[in-house]
Formats: structure tokens, sequence, C-alpha cells
């Protein structure tokens, strides 16, 4: 008479930054493995967690009412120390030490990273699912919180362009995006900005004061300027080059963390839920060290090592169309 044999059991732990969309996603890991027989186990507060043996048991009704919360029910944390190998080494430990069947990992290109040098010192295999208002991380086109971010910072644009066309100003927006500006761009031609200031295609202080110029010459008598986090100094500094270079008056706005926060849109709830169901699956079949992507509109299965390996997504054509569109800037030679 064999023992009755354990469910196949999942973990989930939701790592770095958070983001509008990660509950949507934790809620269909949970029911989506739930519905296939097996069971789930949440690792609270990211890889810090995991290193100090937290875990939670995830039933049904745990994950009743949060698919239209912002913010992790898990709760997440930044760990640095998951950069030393020595780290990795213990929570690999303590990961096969859960006794569980595959460890979804649901993060940014760092967490991916993480998970990838975790899967390669674990027996426990390791899928990741690619999550950030940035939409930074190689592998895929798609990263879970993003849609709601560009939707938060276009409102916000929207009423500070009331002030700025009452007062006739130039407005210098900052939105976030560490190292990129794929949410700037996205902002920037859904707002209808004048000028988009990003990492990836940096424009001298000198070329935005000629376009604004050259909308003034139009009659165009307020201008807002979408600059990502990520350009040095941000949108503090290119309003103080600019107000020295033009006389403009150049106020600044940082839109800041309302745009990693509040309900997830309806794109995020969906994309968040297929995520975690397609991760789910990956696991039941015996996936390891790989993560999910979405390309040309489907779900991919990729190495791991895409995350932080491939370059990561940009729209050079949003970026391109916003400037056509403000009308104020020459034709590209
Ligand atoms: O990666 C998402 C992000 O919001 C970046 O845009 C920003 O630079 C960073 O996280 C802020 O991180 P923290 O939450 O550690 O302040």
């Amino acid at each position: 008479v064999g023992k009755k044999q354990r469910p196949f059991t999942i973990a989930v732990v939701t790592s770095g930054g958070d983001c509008p969309g990660l509950n949507a996603c934790v809620r269909a890991v949970v029911r989506s493995a739930i519905a296939d027989g097996a069971e789930v186990i949440g690792i609270p507060h990211g890889y810090r967690g995991l290193m100090a043996g937290e875990t939670q048991p995830l039933e049904t009704r745990s994950v009743g009412g949060i698919i239209h919360l912002g913010g992790t029910i898990l709760r997440t944390a930044r760990y640095n120390e998951f950069k030393d190998p020595a780290v990795i080494k213990q929570a690999a430990e303590r990961l096969d030490s859960l006794d569980v069947d595959g460890l979804i990992v649901v993060g940014g290109d760092g967490s991916l990273r993480g998970a990838w040098e975790l899967s390669q010192l674990a027996r426990t295999p390791v899928v990741g699912v690619p999550k950030t208002i940035d939409n930074d991380v190689g592998g895929t086109d798609y990263a879970i919180g993003f849609d709601t971010a560009v939707n938060t910072a276009v409102r916000a644009v929207d009423q500070i362009r009331d002030t700025a066309v009452s007062h006739e100003r130039v407005f210098a927006v900052e939105v976030m995006g560490r190292e990129r500006g794929y949410l700037a761009a996205a902002v920037g031609l859904a707002s209808g900005a004048e000028v988009v200031v990003v990492p990836e295609a940096p424009l001298s202080v000198d070329e935005i004061a000629q376009a604004l110029r050259r909308g003034a010459v139009k009659g165009k008598n307020s201008s807002i300027i979408v600059v990502a986090e990520g350009c040095p100094g941000g949108a503090r500094r290119l309003a103080e080059e600019l107000a020295r270079e033009t006389g403009y008056e150049v106020r600044v706005a940082v839109l800041g963390y309302i745009q990693r926060g509040g309900p997830p849109s309806a794109t995020d709830r969906i994309m968040g839920s297929q995520f975690g169901a397609e991760a789910v699956a990956a696991l039941r079949e015996e996936a390891r060290s790989q993560m999910i992507g979405w390309r040309e509109g489907r779900f991919v299965r990729r190495e791991l090592t895409a995350a932080w390996q491939e370059a990561p997504p940009f729209p050079d054509d949003w970026l391109k169309l916003a400037h056509r569109l403000a009308g104020i800037w020459p034709a590209p030679a």
C-alpha cells in the first residue's frame, strides 16, 4: 500500500517594486493551480521572505476580492543582498527545503535575473513572469503594470495641461522609468506632449529650446515636456537649463509613486491573469529556468536569461510620431 501522494505544489513570490496587476496574477496562479488539482503557497516579502523562510498558505478564498486592487497581497521587497552568490546559494537551499514542485517569481529584470541564478543552484524548477511599470524587461513586449501606469500618468498630464494652457506656461513633467523611456514615450504620445525626452534618444537643451520657439512663432502659448526619470537630472535639471536658455518660466511636476499604485486597468487584470495561468501551465509541463513572455500578441516561453540579456522593447515609432504630431519639430533628415 503506497503512501498517499501529495498534490503538485507551487510557491509564488512577488519581488522588486510593486505595480498594479500583481494581485490579478497571484489570484490566477492560485486559482488555475487549484482548478488543476494542485496547491499553492505564497512567499511574502519577496526574496527577503524566501531567505527568512516565510510562507503563507494560499487557497481559493485567500485571493478573493483582490483582482481590482493595486499593490501585492504577498507584499514585496527590494532585496539587494540577492546579488551576493552566498545569499543566492542559501536561498536555493531554503527553496529546496520548502519541498515544492516549482517556484513562480513575478518580477522585473533584476528579480528575473535573481530567479535564473536561483534556478541554477536549486533542484526546484523556477519560472518567471515579467512585471514593471517601466516595461523594460527583455524577452517580452509587455510587463504587468505598464498599462495602468500609462493611464495614471496621462490623466495627470491632462490635469497639468489645464494650468499650462491657462497660464501659458511650459511644464516639464517627469514620469518614472529608472533607466528607460518606454513609459515616457507612451505618455508623450497619449497626452499630446510637445517634447518627449528619454535616455534612448536624448535631446539637447538647445534643440528643445528651438522647438519651443518655433511653437511660439506658430502661436503655441503653452507646452508639455515629458521627461523620463532616467534622463540625467530628470525634469528639474532640464527645467533649470531651459529657463536659463530661453527665459521661459518652466514649471516642474514629478509624478512619482502615484504611477505605481491604484486599481489595475482592465488590460493589466487580463494580462496579469493570463501571465499567472501561463506560468502554472509551464511548471506543470516541467519548464525550468524559463520566463513567460508576450511576443507579437501571443504568450511564449523563453529562457530566463532573455530578461536581462536581450534588449528590452522600446517604441521608437511612438516617440517619432509624438514629435511629428507636435508640429514643432523639423522633419527628420
Ligand atoms: O522599476 C519601477 C520603478 O518605479 C522605477 O520607475 C523607479 O525608478 C523605481 O522603481 C523606484 O524604486 P523604489 O521603489 O525602490 O523607490
